[in-house]
């Protein structure tokens, strides 16, 4: 059976010795070892290997929060996939919200930067959301099905299996953001499903799709038994590793009662 995926993204948030004890305390929790639960953490740059050492066997993925699409070279200020597989990630986080809104990161520069990933023998994690103005006019699908196909446009259909897919919504995440309902959720997982199925052809295996934006202890039992949602990526509500283990052990228990 595939994993339930539970993640998150730190953000620009905590110091090397946050991320220390952060790792500490994943593993020293026999929840990541949970069969039927895949956990990732995405530190920023500077926390990834502190993060990475401190986890040591602890089965929890660690992911860059962003990469460069360039290899090496002239790019003052930028980090490649290598350096952080360097740091110790297997992932590397694409196409954020934040990024596409705040840096202003565009559908053509993510694709370039998934292509990176996996070039450089990373998991692609491609995040993808449409805006409020895009929901209210009813371009949900058309939105974050655009971003999907740019951002996965150079990969192939046997890479699929090495990729991922987040649907996080704009006006869901942060504070302010109203979470997703379940079935809203699900109804844009499907069409994103729909279109990579395409996409995967007879080769290719379709990328789970997980689902963001103010995910929390409250609301993580609903959207993890939703059959269209195959994780959870938690921002404020896991910046403290307690709160991961705490939203992924609820996840599991559902999910465990969904699939006995
Ligand atoms: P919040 O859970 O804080 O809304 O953030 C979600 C997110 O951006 C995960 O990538």
């Amino acid at each position: 059976m595939a994993p339930f995926w539970v993640g998150t993204g730190w953000k620009m948030n905590h110091t090397r010795a946050d991320a220390a004890a952060y790792a500490a305390t994943l593993r020293a929790s026999p929840l990541p070892r949970a069969p039927g639960l895949q956990l990732f953490v995405c530190p920023p740059f500077t926390a990834l290997a502190t993060v990475a050492d401190g986890l040591g066997d602890c089965p929890v993925k660690v992911a860059a929060q962003n990469i460069h699409w360039a290899a090496a070279g002239a790019h003052t200020g930028e980090i490649s996939a290598a350096m952080v597989a360097d740091c110790g990630a297997t992932m590397a986080e694409l196409g954020h919200s934040e990024r596409r809104h705040d840096i202003g990161e565009t559908d053509e520069e993510i694709g370039r930067k998934v292509r990176a990933a996996l070039d450089a023998g990373l998991i692609a994690l491609l995040c993808v959301g449409e805006t409020r103005l895009e929901r209210r006019a009813g371009a949900a699908i058309e939105a974050t099905v655009r971003q999907l196909k740019l951002g996965l446009g150079d990969v192939a259909a046997d890479e699929l299996k090495r990729c991922l897919v987040a649907y996080e919504p704009v006006w869901a995440i942060g504070e302010g953001g109203v979470p997703c309902s379940p079935a809203d959720a699900a109804s844009v997982h499907a069409a994103l499903r729909a279109a990579m199925a395409e996409k995967a052809g007879a080769v290719g295996v379709v990328p789970p799709v997980l689902y963001g934006g103010s995910v929390n202890l409250e609301n993580c039992r609903a959207l993890a038994a939703e059959p269209e949602i195959d994780g959870l990526f938690v921002g404020r509500a896991a910046w403290q590793a307690e709160g991961l283990l705490a939203v992924a052990e609820a996840a599991l228990e559902v999910r465990r009662q969904r699939t006995a």
